[in-house]
């Protein structure tokens, strides 16, 4: 039975980058037990913290008394964010010296303790292991699709097992060493064109299947007597289903990219029970979190890290050119991913929002007070909290005392390539994910990528006053890009640009080129 489900699973896996926000919170939802066992642990954290109340998030309906606020004009609240060129002590930052010996750390430090949690000095090591592979076809490109198994070491915990499976997808006619990108799928990522039976070779299935039917019910035989026709296995149609032509897959390794799909939540639940489970529930051992320990999120880049590892030994791929994907939540996460671990040279960050690319201190769309709240708060570290709190030990505390904000997570990613991506509020990419505040954050982390000699947005450092460009007209001339396409919550109508923009970067001319 179990054995069925997974198969299930499998099956209907579809990349992350394509389902709606509603299919990603049933995902989320679980059972009523995991709901109270979030519950549960949200009140914990608040005890540990010594939080009485918290300040309630308002609601992304906008037909809702408390809807959040989408008038512009109210929006900024705290104009003033934080200064990534700025040291704790105040003294500028003048160098990319500087920025990397001391500023740099000061930025991550605050990210870890206050916002995303520390990845834990004893996280386990990740074995990784090729379990089935085959040549494919997508559309016209034949490719090998590998599966691969990070086996989590669970010694230290054996009761809580960490599996994650990979996709790993290469242009079977590959010229030397091929760029990479780690996609944020959700669910077990499947085999992108699995090689049907020959239609030889489902008439014998179809004859070995009714004979074992037969032999667990002889009254069957009957039926497959009179109804000769009918077949257990139907055959597959010769040409497989047209993939969409704007297919990410299909797109990269058209161009000469390998692809690799993870699911996040085989690394961590996707929701407070599960925080006791995952790799964080592992390296804990099965108790509670500190107020510092990592979150979902910080625990999904690391995944992404460990798939990394795993990617940089493989001769076929360019161990320097190694990118990272993902869209809403685990848009947040490719952002945190490239932001932290600067092996990466690349990301495509679509929609990521609040906790993404969106600035805490923005009033617009989903705030501070959502991510806090029980249904979100595992993404960040408990110490998060305490800026939705209104009573607490040590005081109230808004988004304006956080010492960092998400302009200085973007500047993080300096210089490498960094793509933030959003989509049109017509389309479903809704304003609560603040498109506008988050392209504010892209202008306000300019000062950093230029002061390591890469290229920002190119519109200036006024990030108070920057206006979106029109959708659909990008500002993609430097490392630092930004593009609003015209469809709804995904990436996907910005992947032809993202790639290449990054071929550009990478100095490749992509086969056929
Ligand atoms: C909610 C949440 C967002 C998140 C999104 C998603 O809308 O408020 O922060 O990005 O779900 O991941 O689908």
């Amino acid at each position: 039975m179990m054995r069925r489900l997974q198969l299930l699973m499998w099956t209907l896996a579809v990349p992350g980058m394509l389902l709606g926000a509603r299919q990603l919170a049933n995902a989320q939802l679980g059972s009523a037990g995991e709901a109270q066992a979030t519950e549960r642990d949200h009140q914990l954290m608040m005890d540990q913290l010594g939080i009485r109340q918290l300040r309630p998030g308002p609601s992304g309906d906008e037909s809702a008394p408390d809807h959040a606020n989408y008038d512009e004009s109210k929006a900024n609240p705290w104009p003033n964010w934080p200064d990534p060129l700025v040291l704790n002590d105040g003294r500028p930052v003048t160098s990319a010296r500087m920025w990397r010996h001391l500023r740099r750390p000061q930025i991550v430090e605050d990210f870890e303790r206050e916002v995303y949690g520390r990845v834990p000095a004893n996280a386990p090591r990740v074995a990784w292991s090729v379990t089935a592979s085959e040549t494919e076809r997508i559309g016209r490109v034949p490719v090998t699709a590998s599966r691969v198994i990070g086996h989590v070491d669970n010694s230290a915990d054996p009761a809580i097992s960490v599996d994650i499976p990979m996709m790993l997808v290469k242009p079977a006619m590959h010229r030397g060493p091929m760029p990479v990108l780690i996609m944020f799928v959700l669910g077990p990522p499947a085999f992108p064109a699995p090689v049907p039976p020959s239609p030889d070779v489902v008439a014998r299935m179809n004859a070995a299947m009714k004979d074992a039917l037969v032999r667990q019910d002889p009254s069957l035989a009957e039926f497959f007597r009179t109804h000769p026709a009918w077949q257990p296995i139907a055959t597959p149609p010769f040409f497989p289903p047209p993939r969409r032509p704007d297919d990410p897959i299909q797109q990269l390794v058209s161009d000469g990219w390998a692809v690799a799909m993870i699911d996040p939540n085989s690394v961590q639940p996707d929701n407070g029970a599960g925080l006791t489970r995952g790799v964080i529930g592992l390296t804990n051992r099965g108790a509670p979190r500190k107020p510092d320990d990592w979150g979902a999120l910080r625990a999904w880049a690391w995944g992404a890290s460990r798939a990394y590892d795993y990617l940089a030994t493989d001769p076929d791929l360019d161990a320097k050119h190694i990118g990272i994907e993902g869209v809403s939540r685990y848009g947040k996460a490719a952002l945190v991913t490239l932001a932290f671990d600067q092996r990466f040279y690349m990301g495509l960050i679509g929609s990521s929002g609040e906790g993404g690319a969106a600035p805490f201190r923005r009033n617009l769309g989903e705030r501070v007070e959502n991510l806090t709240g029980s249904g979100e708060y595992h993404w960040m570290a408990g110490n998060f909290l305490r800026y939705g709190a209104s009573e607490a030990r040590g005081g109230a505390k808004t988004a304006a005392d956080l010492p960092v904000d998400s302009s200085e997570l973007i500047a993080l990613c300096a210089p490498r390539l960094t793509f933030i991506s959003y989509g049109s509020p017509a389309k479903g990419d809704a304003l609560w994910v603040d498109q506008q505040g988050s392209y504010m954050a892209a202008v306000a982390a300019g000062r950093v990528f230029r002061l390591l000699g890469a290229k920002d947005l190119g519109v200036g450092d006024d990030y108070q006053h920057a206006q979106m460009p029109p959708i659909d007209s990008g500002l993609l001339g430097g490392e630092l890009a930004w593009r609003q396409h015209d469809q709804g919550h995904t990436d996907v109508p910005n992947v032809q640009y993202f790639i290449a923009w990054a071929d550009r970067w990478m100095g490749r001319s992509p086969p056929g080129h």
